[in-house]
């Protein structure tokens, strides 16, 4: 059987799962099929460094990673080797430094665990470079058409859901409008099934351009029927019909500050138009740190399995996927070309209003 040296890198933001892939990786090309496996630090930004931030990775450097959070290579959004920041404002272009370099390690080609702008990179490098790319999926948010479900976001929703039960139970006690927001700054996918999960009142996502008033009729129309409290889940990305949310970034030394949110602009929309006690959590990173449940292990284990199965099949180019239940794999070039938003015939919108949830919209 032929024996392959290849890399792998996470980029992107974190998704609880990543260290099960990996894990997963290790342990079949390099436990079962004899290969070598190279981690790179940072996502692309390992190999570029000198020296370069490389390991060698074993089943024994990968034990007790199934049920860890985070990545263990380090994962960055600022690595586009094809733009990367020149230290004064402007970009630079060290693709082709990067290419040579994994050519220099001898590596036939690398695993690619992340989003859609890292699987894009991806692309672009083996377009450009002719180097081989494999890619797995990877993001909370669930927002890659070309797969049902990514690992992560059945995880991010069990976090946002325990919050929403917590919530609820001092909402009641307060008589409370209680706001949570969750990640989705495009896509309302973990609000709509924390949402449907964690019985909330209102589900307010990107994908409806939301009327405050709808909302305010909903808090008054409970009231009227002796449920004096309120649970709205809030998709960060949410936004009213004509657009006016508070400032929500401010340039902040090299970086950005995270001030007020959308759910702080629907709190003040709220309290104008009813007399509330409205109370606001923003959920943040806490949706994406710590262990994946069960669900996300499995489907993590999978991935990284079916990975090292298409290098094996010499399938470069592919991305794996789950589809109608099965994990296969499509073209890269065809799993980044369509984004998955909350569409508006989407059954689960459906049962949401049907159980009385108001979109605002
Ligand atoms: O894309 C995943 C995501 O979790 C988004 O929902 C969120 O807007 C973003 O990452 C946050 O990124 P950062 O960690 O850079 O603040």
């Amino acid at each position: 059987m032929a024996t392959h040296r290849i890399g792998i890198l996470t980029g992107g933001g974190d998704a609880p799962g990543l260290n099960a892939v990996i894990r997963a990786v290790v342990k079949y090309a390099v436990g079962k099929l004899h290969w070598q496996v190279i981690g790179i630090e940072d996502s692309f930004n390992g190999m570029l460094d000198a020296p370069r931030r490389l390991h060698d990775l074993t089943p024994r450097s990968c034990q007790g990673l199934l049920h860890r959070g985070g990545t263990i290579l380090g994962t960055t959004n600022k690595g586009d080797p094809f733009a990367m920041p020149d230290g004064s404002g402007g970009h630079t272009d060290r693709s082709g430094e990067l290419a040579a370099a994994i050519r220099a390690e001898g590596l036939e080609g690398l695993i690619v665990i992340g989003g859609d702008g890292t699987q894009a990179i991806g692309l672009r490098l083996m377009d450009t470079h002719g180097i081989p790319v494999v890619g797995v999926p990877k993001t909370i948010d669930n927002d890659l058409s070309a797969t049902d479900l990514t690992f992560g976001f059945i995880s991010a929703v069990e976090t946002a859901t325990d919050a929403l039960d917590r919530l609820h139970t001092t909402a009641e006690s307060h008589d409370r409008v209680m706001l949570l927001e969750v990640m989705g700054r495009d896509a309302g996918w973990i609000a709509l099934w924390a949402g449907v999960a964690g019985g909330a009142d209102c589900i307010v996502i990107p994908e409806i351009p939301y009327d405050a008033d709808r909302f305010a009729a909903k808090i008054k129309e409970r009231r009227m029927r002796g449920r004096h409290f309120t649970i709205i889940v809030v998709a960060e990305g949410a936004a009213p019909k004509d657009g006016n949310t508070l400032p929500s970034e401010v340039p902040h030394g090299i970086g950005t500050l995270h001030t007020a949110s959308a759910a702080h602009t629907l709190a003040k929309l709220l309290t104008e138009r009813v007399d509330v006690d409205v109370r606001t959590t923003v959920l943040g990173h806490l949706q994406r740190g710590g262990g994946p449940v069960a669900f996300d292990r499995v489907l993590a284990t999978e991935f990284g399995v079916r990975a090292v199965e298409l290098i094996n099949a010499g399938q470069w180019g592919d991305m794996v996927r789950l589809n109608k239940g099965k994990v296969t794999s499509v073209p890269i070039r065809d799993a980044v070309a369509e984004y998955r938003t909350v569409e508006e015939n989407h059954p689960l919108l459906a049962v949401a209003r049907s159980v009385g949830i108001e979109f605002g919209g």
